[in-house]
């Protein structure tokens, strides 16, 4: 097959979230499975020099948004058998943020339509064009409305990926005619607009051929009002074309026996190493090192949607126990300034990190005991899978792909990866931790557990064959024909 992935961020490019990480490792899994895919991404500022200046320039060309004319280059580099294209326009994509700016429904509607116009003249000719959140959501419409009258595109199929119904793109409705140039007849059915407005992420759902979201549990959460962020009743109204995939993670880049950003390599059959980590992990956060505390961290974007108010409710309650406490993010200026506030009043306790740092990220996963994660919702969650790789028990409300990856410790059976807790409320998160400490401090068990939530295995090869089934459904193809 012949795919083109469509991704506003992809690791190690340009990341702000999980998407970056998928878009950064799922094309290379379909890729080993033999298939031609390839990726576009916008050529921000924020891509480190090492990778723009071995960027390769392809051709350039111009095209329209609205009235708009503008340029568009293309650049390519190649990483880990993969072909990613750079989309090449200062005007768009050389600034501070990358979502984070007043025009930036013109900024993704150009992303979209020179991602489509690029195709012929690059000569790569997709089965399937697989886009990815609201900032690609209009490209199928597109599609349909200005190139399937040609030849080159007629037979094109797309699939487009929510992982985070949240964020939805939201405009005004003037971005119809000046921005999209799309007919008035589009407002009038409804399939771009929700509450008056026009919705990038509901154009995605409406006007691709298949939907996915990221675990099988979310999949049925965005279903109903309390998941669904106002655009339920349009998933339910597509329900037969929408399937949930759970996300991997390279196992390549995330192993603790050759992983060069820790402090020692490990194994689940040697695990001094991990040991080691946490030494020399308490050391560097300037917490006391002590091999008897249960070490329980958190990295996540500090957001609502993380659950950080059920961790405000007990954090008082919570630091009476002999544990510490180590976080790393940025986000909303309440809960870094809640994090940094706890750092203050407990310092032999809390270390409170906030920041982007992706080598300490990888340390604290290495170097901790319990990875706690009580998000309110989650599409997929990446933080749990990174943890189990490294050894380190998550502790999760179950919710999305949380609950689609981790079983609650079983004392009597002794089966499990993690402790679970299911209703939104503070102490039973507390209760769970206590539940975890408690075990903790069962040194026998504990190493069983954490051998345990070693052997799991979300590399992405499992997942990667279940997106190419979808495509050769699609396509209508038998997938034995392929080889
Ligand atoms: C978003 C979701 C997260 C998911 C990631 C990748 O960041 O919040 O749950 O893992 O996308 O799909």
């Amino acid at each position: 097959l012949k795919i083109l992935f469509v991704s506003s961020e992809v690791a190690p490019f340009a990341k702000t979230g999980g998407l970056a990480d998928v878009a950064g490792s799922l094309p290379q899994a379909i890729k080993e499975e033999g298939h031609d895919i390839r990726v576009v991404m916008p050529q921000y500022r924020q891509i480190p020099w090492d990778y723009l200046q071995n960027l390769e320039h392809q051709l350039h060309f111009r095209t329209r948004v609205g009235w708009r004319d503008n340029y568009v280059g293309v650049n390519s580099l190649e990483r880990e058998g993969v072909i990613n294209y750079f989309i090449d326009n200062k005007n768009y994509f050389d600034r501070d943020s990358l979502y984070d700016n007043k025009d930036k429904h013109i900024q993704f509607a150009y992303f979209c339509r020179a991602v489509l116009e690029m195709l012929p003249k690059i000569n790569f000719q997709p089965d399937i064009i697989h886009c990815n959140d609201w900032q690609t959501g209009p490209l199928s419409i597109m599609l349909k409305e200005n190139y399937q009258t040609y030849d080159f595109y007629k037979d094109i199929k797309t699939v487009y990926t929510i992982h985070n119904l949240r964020y939805q793109g939201v405009f005004g409705k003037e971005v119809l005619d000046d921005v999209l140039a799309l007919h008035s007849k589009y407002w009038d059915w409804g399939v771009v607009c929700h509450d008056d407005c026009i919705n990038y992420m509901k154009m995605g759902i409406e006007m691709s051929d298949m939907i996915t979201t990221v675990s099988k549990t979310y999949a049925s959460e965005i279903k109903t009002p309390y998941f669904g962020e106002g655009l339920d009743y349009v998933l339910r109204m597509n329900a037969d074309d929408l399937y949930g995939i759970v996300n991997g993670i390279s196992y390549q880049e995330n192993d603790p026996t050759s992983d060069n950003r820790i402090y020692a390599n490990y194994s689940a059959d040697n695990l001094s190493g991990k040991y080691e980590n946490k030494r020399r992990l308490q050391e560097d956060m300037g917490l006391p090192i002590r091999e008897d505390v249960p070490v329980i961290s958190l990295i996540s974007r500090l957001v609502e949607q993380k659950g950080l108010d059920l961790i405000s409710a007990i954090v008082d309650e919570l630091l009476q126990e002999d544990i510490q406490l180590i976080i790393l993010g940025t986000g909303e200026y309440f809960y870094e300034e809640m994090f940094k506030d706890i750092g203050r009043r407990y310092p032999n306790k809390v270390a409170a990190n906030i920041r982007y740092d992706s080598n300490l990220a990888q340390k604290i996963y290495a170097g901790s005991d319990i990875f706690l994660m009580p998000s309110k919702y989650e599409p997929c969650g990446l933080g749990q899978l990174f943890s189990l790789r490294y050894g380190t028990i998550p502790l999760v409300r179950e919710t999305g792909g949380l609950n689609d990856t981790i079983k609650s410790y079983n004392e009597v059976t002794g089966e499990g990866n993690g402790f679970t807790f299911k209703n939104y409320n503070a102490h039973d998160m507390l209760y769970t931790i206590r539940r975890a400490i408690n075990l903790y401090h069962q040194p026998e068990l504990w190493d069983k557990l954490v051998r345990r939530a070693m052997s799991f295995d979300f590399s992405w090869n499992k997942s990667a064959n279940e997106y190419i089934e979808l495509y050769c459904r699609l396509l209508g193809i038998n997938q034995e024909e392929l080889d």
